[in-house]
């Protein structure tokens, strides 16, 4: 592609650069009639304007279906934007969907009190628990959402059953992948239709961009790009460009606070202070044999997940407590997968949208911290934990 008007026919620089250019621009120029035509029906390569798409996010964007091994990726303005394009390109008046209950809460209102006003009914589910799974499928399902690493109490989603059921229905698995991201697992290779990652998480992991991800394969793609240049959800190409940055080092990231969650869990079991311990790699998990399988899938065997929950016996005084012990080492903001250590409570934070019932069936409850593992040394963390144990 020509970069300037200006400098078409000088010969092209004898250099690149090893980094990848920003291309801030919002459009691009055209030679002829034709030749827009071609460019905007996709005949040939290149770009018009940047709300369909821009040399950023289409860098991110292969980058991204080349980790999943997906054949199709498109970029979002955040991770909410590529669950609204799942549900506008995929969706429609009349449809019904499975929805897991242990979903963010944020995307739980999503899929329930937002698509109702679209007419699209829905269903909440355990999805643990595949016989209720089963039972909830309609002949008007055309969808179920689950999330790989459930938020914030970190079930294992057995996605290769959850598949075979959805499929028998001729409806879609699309799955939230955020916790795990794709260095842990790959939902595509167990049998999803479409994933979707919050890369203002982990995948980023700098703690300085909002966007989001979708990525497919096969013939439900056809009407992605369409939906998410009309709907506007495309993202900046500042911010792509910075994800390609973080993502660089993901997998590294990703096996550091792995390594350190799982150590930090081993020493937290049994501690007198904390009445419930969840995290996917202690054996005594119901789902743990299903983590073990699942979340292999990524780039290598990396383990289970950077996340760990715990529920102080104390409740509620016992979190503030807690969180103000620690803050110096672990501060309370709710978001995860930073490159350092944080916590969140999700009963006034993510989940507080929910009502008292719908927190008792996930197991949220006022004592509830989740922390997000970083990649600082890990006595650090454990000194922090101790103090505020
Ligand atoms: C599991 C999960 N999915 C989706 C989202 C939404 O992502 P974003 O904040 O990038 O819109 C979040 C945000 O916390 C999340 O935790």
């Amino acid at each position: 592609m020509t970069h300037h008007p200006s400098r078409k026919g000088r010969n092209a620089p004898a250099t690149r650069s090893l980094a990848p250019p920003i291309y801030p621009a919002t459009v691009y120029c055209c030679d002829s009639p034709q030749q827009a035509s071609d460019l905007l029906a996709g005949n040939i390569d290149g770009f018009v304007y940047s709300r369909d798409g821009h040399p950023n996010s289409d860098m991110l964007a292969d980058r991204c279906a080349e980790m999943h091994r997906a054949e199709h990726a498109a970029i979002t303005g955040s991770g909410m934007a590529a669950l609204a394009l799942a549900i506008v390109a995929h969706l429609k008046q009349g449809d019904h969907v499975v929805v897991s209950h242990q979903l963010y809460g944020r995307s739980l209102v999503l899929f329930t009190s937002e698509i109702a006003r679209m007419g699209i009914e829905s269903t909440q589910v355990d999805t643990q628990d595949l016989d209720a799974v089963q039972k909830s499928m309609k002949s008007s399902t055309s969808m179920l959402i689950t999330e790989t690493i459930s938020n914030p109490m970190l079930h294992v989603a057995d996605l290769s059953s959850l598949s075979e059921i959805v499929h028998k229905h001729q409806a879609l698995l699309l799955v939230d992948n955020t916790l795990a991201s794709p260095a842990l697992c790959r939902p595509l290779q167990l049998g999803a239709d479409l994933v979707v990652e919050s890369m203002t998480k982990i995948m980023n992991g700098h703690s300085d961009v909002i966007l989001g991800c979708l990525c497919g394969t096969g013939t439900s793609w056809d009407r992605v790009a369409l939906a998410a240049s009309t709907w506007g959800l495309f993202a900046s190409p500042m911010d792509c460009w910075l994800a390609m940055r973080g993502m660089a080092t993901l997998d590294l990231r990703m096996e550091r606070a792995t390594a350190t969650a799982h150590l930090l869990a081993e020493q937290l079991v049994g501690n007198r202070a904390i009445a419930a311990l969840h995290y996917p790699g202690l054996p005594d998990r119901a789902d743990h044999k299903v983590a073990t399988r699942e979340l292999a899938t990524g780039t290598g065997n990396l383990g289970f997940g950077n996340m760990l929950t715990i529920e102080l016996a104390g409740g509620l005084k016992a979190a503030e407590h807690f969180i103000q012990a620690v803050a110096d080492d672990i501060p309370f903001c709710p978001s995860l997968g930073e490159l350092t250590t944080t916590l969140s409570h999700p009963k006034s934070t993510s989940h507080r949208d929910m009502s008292a019932e719908e927190l008792r069936a996930v197991g949220i409850t006022d004592g509830t911290i989740r922390l997000s593992i970083g990649i600082e040394p890990v006595d650090v963390i454990s000194a922090a934990l101790r103090r505020g144990l």
